[in-house]
């Protein structure tokens, strides 16, 4: 068994992985954790690992009475270390260029062995995602997870983002404010997370979804300009960049203008960008929620590469094709992407993007045409005839060596569909630069939409939205007109992810109640579940409007993370669970009789 020593007087002198060719001659005192080790005949070698990085320790059978060297014998990787050595240049032989600290090592002198340690279940000296450890190991041992490195860099950005997000709020005027995690459900179109009151039995609570009701009663209440970073509760299924806790950059003032809040917002995201070296310029890129989606196919489109979609509908209607017939007759469309040199796309790539395609997205189906050098090829040239198939080509722009994708139906579908087939294209062939940010707003988004299914209209944004000023009559005219209203909506869209989105409010309480009689909820409903804030709308409500920013997504974004998981020091899985410290989980039967609850076998 190992002796394990206290730690007495020793003082930490550098970080390990900040030493370098100017500390060389100087002793040094280190800390931290025995990564790889590998032994030779008269020597032992060490890596010694911080948050900072690594450094290579010397146990040397040679320095003093090789009594150091003896000691170091027992140690294993996470064991904990104390080391008090001289800095040493390496011999030309043995640079290590890929190591920051590459250029020297530090000859032991002393040893303190603070700490042993089970050999752990995932490597800590691994940086490639393709030979890390699954991330059911590394959310289970999450304590190890976090001293990679890599870990170790994100949690440090994560917390350089809110240190610039605080200064940056704070330099215009904004108050921070803590808003409640119990309150009264809030709907924001996800289900709530409830907690019941042992105070109040068969009564709950609910976690909020965001804090959008209260700093609107903020506003009411002369902050004037506000922000949080608020922790935000959704229980919602979940995708790589969802998490049922997240955290938001929360953000409202009073008086708005759309371009003031912009120009704040778009300061602070070219600060951020900074904190990576990365330029981002001014005035960020606009386009309309419709312009959004006839081009891209999507409401937060990437426009790091082209790939836009243009409708054919009037080159293919003269063909007697019945599916694209009956798509136009329904008042749909025909739409196509051109991807660049891939007429070589094998069967089974065309295959499974239209099975995915028909799953994911209700495609009806993916048509495609071949541009070789001698001629168009594609099961489709038959049923569209060979004119109208090369028109379709001409009218493309696609040229010897493209693959031409065609999509008919309603336009959501469409859009949808080659929307998502866009994206998966460039991913696949690495059509952009994960270098190069590109940000943008997505205004005036339609203030409802309507589900079908439900036969019911959503608020598209959240029920608080305002409606365009100019569209107020068609609010008050009826639901033939409610598809036509715009409202002052945005969302900021960094590489084809939501990054944020937020509006300008309804501060007047009778539009508030048009509003929630056009998504339904009758006047004793709305009172029912909003009946304070509608009150608070009445005491003399200034206009007011803000955002809130996904902390979560842009830190992954900055950090080039594929995951949010990776930048949330303990996150739930996919499943939502946590798997660390096995929750959600059940309770004691004695705290279930305190709430007064049962369980439904
Ligand atoms: P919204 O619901 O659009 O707006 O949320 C704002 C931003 O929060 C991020 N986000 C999430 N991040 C991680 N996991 C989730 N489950 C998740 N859900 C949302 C997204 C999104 O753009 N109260 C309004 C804001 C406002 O109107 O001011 C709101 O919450 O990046």
């Amino acid at each position: 068994m190992t002796v394990l020593e206290h730690l007495g007087d020793w003082q930490r002198t550098h970080l390990n992985g900040t030493l370098r060719v100017q500390h060389v001659g100087q002793t040094v005192t280190l800390m931290g954790w025995v990564g790889r080790r590998r032994d030779h005949a008269t020597a032992t070698f060490v890596d010694l690992r911080d948050y900072s990085g690594f450094v290579q320790v010397v146990f040397d059978s040679a320095r003093g009475d090789g009594a150091v060297y003896a000691k170091a014998r027992p140690l294993r990787t996470e064991y904990v270390i104390a080391v008090r050595g001289v800095v040493v240049r390496r011999a030309p032989d043995a640079v290590n260029p890929k190591m920051e600290t590459g250029e020297i090592e530090v000859h032991a002198d002393e040893l303190r062995i603070l700490n042993d340690a089970q050999t752990p279940p995932l490597p800590l000296d691994e940086e490639k995602t393709s030979t890390l450890a699954g991330e059911d190991v590394r959310l289970k041992y999450r304590y190890l997870d976090l001293r990679r490195p890599t870990m170790q860099a994100n949690l440090r950005l994560r917390a350089q983002v809110t240190a610039t997000i605080r200064r940056w709020m704070e330099a215009h005027g904004f108050l921070e404010v803590e808003t409640p995690f119990l309150i009264r459900s809030t709907p924001e179109g996800a289900r709530d997370f409830i907690v019941p009151s042992r105070l109040h039995p068969g009564n709950f609570f609910a976690l909020p979804q965001s804090p959008q009701l209260f700093k609107q009663l903020l506003m009411i209440g002369g902050c004037d300009r506000y922000y949080q970073i608020a922790r935000c509760f959704r229980d919602e299924d979940l995708r790589a960049d969802r998490q049922p806790e997240f955290t938001q950059l929360d953000v409202e003032m009073s008086f708005p203008q759309t371009e003031v809040l912009f120009d704040i917002i778009e300061g602070l995201m070219v600060e951020l960008a900074q904190l990576r070296g990365i330029q981002v310029a001014r005035p960020l890129p606009r386009l309309t929620y419709d312009e959004a989606m006839r081009r891209f196919g999507s409401d937060k489109p990437d426009i790091r590469f082209g790939m836009e979609l243009q409708d054919i509908s009037e080159v293919v209607r003269p063909a007697d094709f019945p599916p694209y017939q009956a798509a136009l007759a329904a008042g749909g469309c025909v739409k196509a992407i051109v991807a660049r040199g891939k007429a070589d796309y094998s069967r089974k790539t065309l295959d499974d993007f239209t099975d995915w395609l028909r799953k994911d997205h209700r495609a009806g189906g993916l048509g495609y045409l071949k541009v070789l050098s001698d001629g168009v090829q594609s099961p489709l040239v038959k049923s569209l005839g060979e004119d109208v198939a090369r028109s379709v080509v001409r009218t493309v722009g696609a040229e010897t060596g493209d693959m031409v994708f065609i999509v008919a139906g309603s336009q959501p579908v469409v859009a949808a569909s080659l929307g998502a087939l866009r994206v998966e294209i460039a991913r696949r062939e690495r059509l952009f630069d994960p270098q190069h940010f590109a940000f943008l707003w997505v205004t005036d988004f339609p203030m409802f939409e309507f589900d079908p299914d439900e036969r019911r209209w959503y608020a598209m944004h959240h029920p608080f939205t305002s409606p365009r000023e100019e569209d107020l009559p068609l609010l008050a005219a009826g639901p033939e007109q409610w598809g036509k209203v715009r409202a002052q909506a945005y969302d900021l869209v960094l590489n084809g992810v939501e990054v944020g989105g937020g509006s300008i409010r309804i501060h007047r309480a009778d539009v508030q109640r048009q509003v929630f009689d056009a998504l339904g909820f009758s006047a004793e409903a709305a009172r029912q579940r909003f009946g304070f804030f509608i009150d608070a709308l009445t005491y003399g409500t200034p206009p007011h409007g803000g955002i809130a920013l996904g902390l979560d997504r842009l830190v992954m974004l900055l950090a080039g993370m594929e995951s949010i998981r990776d930048v949330i020091a303990f996150p739930k899985t996919a499943h939502a669970t946590d798997l660390m410290c096995d929750a959600p989980n059940v309770v004691d039967p004695v705290q279930l009789r305190e709430l007064r609850l049962r369980l439904d076998p």
